[in-house]
C-alpha cells in the first residue's frame, strides 16, 4: 500500500488557516499557497534519488550529492498550477506535463479536456499536483493516464484531502504515495471537502 503522509508543521498550520479563511484576499490566498507549496516540495523531495560525488569547497574536497532522476511535475488544471512554481524552484530540470480536467458539478466525475502525454519522452517518476483531493476522481484519472504512459513511480501532492478520496485512490492504485498538508474531516453531500477552503482554483486565480 502506498504511503499517506500528512504534514505536521507550524508553518503549514499558519498558512493553511489563511487559505481557509473566507475573509482572506486573493493576494493572501495566493501567498499562503506559495508557502504551502514550498513545504510540500521540500517534503516530497526528501528521498529523491541522486548520485554521491565529490565536490571541492574553497577549503577541501568533500562528499556531495546531486539529484539525477528525470522528474515530471504533473499539475491537474487549473488549481494544480498553483503548486508548480515552488516545485520548479527546487527541481529546475524537471519537466511539467499538464493534465486538463474539471469536475462535473452534478456527477462530481472528472471531465478531460487536455492530455498530451503520448507526445512526451517517458519519465521515471511523476508528481501529480492538485491542491484538492475530494472524491479522488481527478487524481485517479491522472494516475491512470500516467500508468498508461508508462510511468513506474507516481506520487501525489495535495493541500487538503478528504479521507474518502484518499481511500479511493489507495484502492485504485496501491503503489501511489500521497503527501497532504492536511487531511480534512469528510466529504459533504455535494462532494465538497469539509471544512475545506472553498474552490482553490477560483480563489487562486480570482475567478468567481
Ligand atoms: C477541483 C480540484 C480538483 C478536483 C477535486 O477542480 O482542483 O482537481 O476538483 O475533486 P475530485 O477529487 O472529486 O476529483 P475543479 O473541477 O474545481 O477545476 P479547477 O481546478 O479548474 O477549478
Amino acid at each position: 500500500m502506498g504511503n499517506v503522509v500528512e504534514l505536521h508543521h507550524a508553518i503549514v498550520d499558519h498558512y493553511l488557516t489563511i487559505a481557509r479563511d473566507r475573509d482572506s484576499t486573493q493576494q493572501e490566498f495566493r501567498k499562503s499557497f506559495d508557502h504551502l507549496g514550498q513545504i510540500l516540495a521540500v517534503e516530497m523531495t526528501r528521498d529523491f534519488p541522486g548520485d554521491a560525488n565529490s565536490v571541492d569547497t574553497p577549503l577541501e574536497a568533500t562528499q556531495g550529492f546531486r539529484l539525477h532522476a528525470r522528474i515530471a511535475l504533473v499539475p491537474i488544471l487549473r488549481a494544480g498550477l498553483a503548486l508548480v512554481d515552488p516545485f520548479v524552484e527546487l527541481l529546475p530540470t524537471s519537466v511539467v506535463m499538464h493534465l486538463g480536467m474539471y469536475r462535473n458539478e452534478e456527477t462530481a466525475e472528472p471531465v478531460w479536456y487536455y492530455n498530451k502525454l503520448d507526445e512526451q519522452v517517458p519519465v521515471e517518476r511523476a508528481v501529480i499536483l492538485d491542491p484538492m483531493l475530494a472524491t479522488g476522481g481527478s487524481v485517479m484519472a491522472a494516475v491512470e493516464a500516467l500508468r498508461a504512459y508508462g510511468v513506474a513511480q507516481v506520487e501525489v501532492g495535495c493541500v487538503v484531502a478528504a479521507p474518502e478520496g484518499i481511500q479511493a485512490v489507495q484502492e485504485f492504485d496501491a503503489d501511489v504515495d500521497l503527501t497532504i498538508c492536511k487531511i480534512d474531516d469528510r466529504l459533504d453531500d455535494n462532494c465538497f471537502i469539509r471544512p475545506g477552503l472553498g474552490d482553490a482554483g477560483d480563489r487562486y486565480f480570482g475567478t468567481a
